[in-house]
């Protein structure tokens, strides 16, 4: 068991952040630390993907009253930092008929096991985190390495496509007072940028709070 432990946490660390784009939940403002486990993030896909589906414990006539997709179903199972004394939590090890998720389905994996083990025993809060640092940005770390990397090779003085320069934070404040750099990074106009991709949505959220806070030289 103590091994076990030790390599779920070590996955755990490697795969815990890594996620797409997390739902918005309560308290979504933390960053995530490894050593904790989050509702929003693993527990809850956990059982949408092996409880909720058709027949079992899903929105529309569950087994037994028993609704698995949302905090408060999982909580009317759940006594918060006793997993052990947690109906959703002891039922992972029934065998047989009793097995959940019932036969033939597989049983979960020690890793989603612990993940719920772990979740219930740090106090099964409705938590989230995320990894976008959007906090403790700045024009010279957070958005000009952006700019460098996925704009200055169209958008540099020698090559100022569409007239437009992003070489310093004057050519970069201008670009967004005059030239719609909003609305073309948010890609809602006519000339989404940059041209093949997206941003990810974390430096559009970095580039929204510079903006925000007056597009500062810092
Ligand atoms: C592969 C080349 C390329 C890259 C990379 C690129 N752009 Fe552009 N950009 C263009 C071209 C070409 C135009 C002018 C034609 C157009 O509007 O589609 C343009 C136009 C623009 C405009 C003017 C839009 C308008 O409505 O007139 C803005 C603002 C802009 N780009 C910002 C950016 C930003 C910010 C990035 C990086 C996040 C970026 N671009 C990356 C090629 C690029």
């Amino acid at each position: 068991m103590k091994r076990l432990f030790t390599s779920a946490v070590a996955v755990l660390m490697l795969s815990a952040c890594t996620h797409d784009p997390i739902n918005p939940g309560p308290d979504h403002s933390h960053s995530c630390h490894p050593d904790t486990v989050y509702f929003v993030n693993e527990v809850l896909p956990l059982f949408t993907a092996n409880c909720a589906s058709s027949g079992c414990h899903g929105d529309t006539n569950p087994a037994d009253g028993l609704s698995l997709t949302t905090y408060d179903g999982i909580m009317d199972e759940v006594k918060a930092g006793n997993p052990n004394n947690s109906e959703v939590y002891e039922v992972l090890f029934e065998t047989g008929n009793d097995q959940m998720p019932p036969p033939p389905a597989a049983p979960l994996d020690s890793l989603s096991k612990w993940k719920i083990y772990t979740w219930i025993a740090q106090g099964a809060q409705n938590n989230s985190c995320s990894d976008c640092d959007t906090a403790s940005g700045s024009f010279s770390q957070t958005i000009l390495p952006i700019i460098q990397s996925q704009c200055q090779s169209c958008h540099s003085s020698g090559n100022a496509s569409g007239g437009v320069v992003l070489s310093d934070h004057a050519h970069v404040v201008a670009a967004v007072n005059n030239s719609g750099l909003v609305a073309a990074i948010h890609r809602m106009n006519n000339s989404p940028m940059p041209p093949a991709a997206s941003l990810s949505d974390c430096e559009l959220a970095q580039f929204d709070k510079w903006i925000a806070d007056g597009m500062p030289n810092n």
